[in-house]
């Protein structure tokens, strides 16, 4: 039984729920994400290459295709040149795409990253290779909270450097988990980015945070991150884009 529309808001909201994913995708989105990328990502670029083999390996080998858009990768990069980010985590390899933006953004920064699946750890070892990055970018087999307990403890007995910037983008009900892990593993200034916290907007919406596991994930994380005195600044951006609409959490550790 549905309730009366009784004012333009209501049907605006009304709307919104019954045709709740037609705001997600925009051909002006994915225009701009392609004029963009024909600029800013040319076939001149020097990795050029080394990405486009890693997306053709995730195609080949039928990967789920929930990549990072080009635009978006090479944002992770110019946000660890920013910073001279030389020792960088990411949470959920996937076909390595992420980790091979990551580890161009200088020639001497070093990627560890964790992966779930020995059949997508297979696919990023092969375009790690084929980037040339076999000794630069490390790819540990194993679930997120079994592996990054072990890596804190080898950052904390200085067996490892402390991770100047972190790419969280694995199983979204574990974001907090991982974020909790990463901060302790993180120098001072360091960077922490959520993936996938707005989720085409459901980030907004109480009933989709009751029942889905992605959006209560994403609040969970945003939530603690408000009150954590450990986080010196923070912000969340919305995007679009060719991909859907979504959006990153960011995070400075104090
Ligand atoms: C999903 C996960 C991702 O990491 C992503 O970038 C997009 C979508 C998902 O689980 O739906
Ligand atoms: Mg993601």
């Amino acid at each position: 039984m549905s309730a009366p529309l009784s004012s333009q808001h209501d049907k605006q909201a009304h709307a919104a729920r019954t045709h709740q994913w037609s705001h997600e995708k925009d051909d002006r989105w994915t225009a701009v994400d392609r004029y963009a990328t024909r600029h800013l990502f040319p076939p001149g670029n020097a990795h050029y290459s080394a990405i486009n083999r890693a997306i053709e390996l995730s195609e080949e080998n039928k990967l789920p295709s929930i990549e990072v858009s080009l635009l978006q990768g090479k944002w992770l990069q110019a946000q660890c040149q920013l910073i001279d980010a030389k020792h960088v985590l990411e949470v959920g390899t996937l076909g390595g795409i992420s980790s091979i933006w990551l580890a161009t953004s200088g020639p001497d920064v070093r990627v560890t990253t964790i992966e779930i699946l020995p059949e997508h750890k297979a696919v990023a070892e092969q375009a790690v290779a084929h980037a040339g990055l076999t000794d630069r970018v490390e790819i540990l087999l194993g679930a997120g909270m079994d592996i990054l307990p072990k890596l804190r403890e080898e950052v904390e007995s200085g067996k490892r450097p402390k991770f100047d910037l972190t790419f969280i983008d694995a199983d979204k009900p574990n974001n907090l988990n991982y974020f909790n892990e990463a901060i302790q593993m993180s120098r001072s200034r360091a960077c922490i980015i959520v993936d996938n916290v707005v989720r085409r907007g459901q980030l907004a919406d109480d009933e989709a945070a009751k029942t889905d596991l992605g959006v209560s994930g994403a609040r969970m994380v945003i939530e603690a991150v408000g009150k954590d005195a450990r986080v010196l600044g923070n912000s969340l951006i919305q995007t679009v884009g060719e991909k859907n609409y979504d959006g990153v959490l960011v995070c400075v550790v104090k």
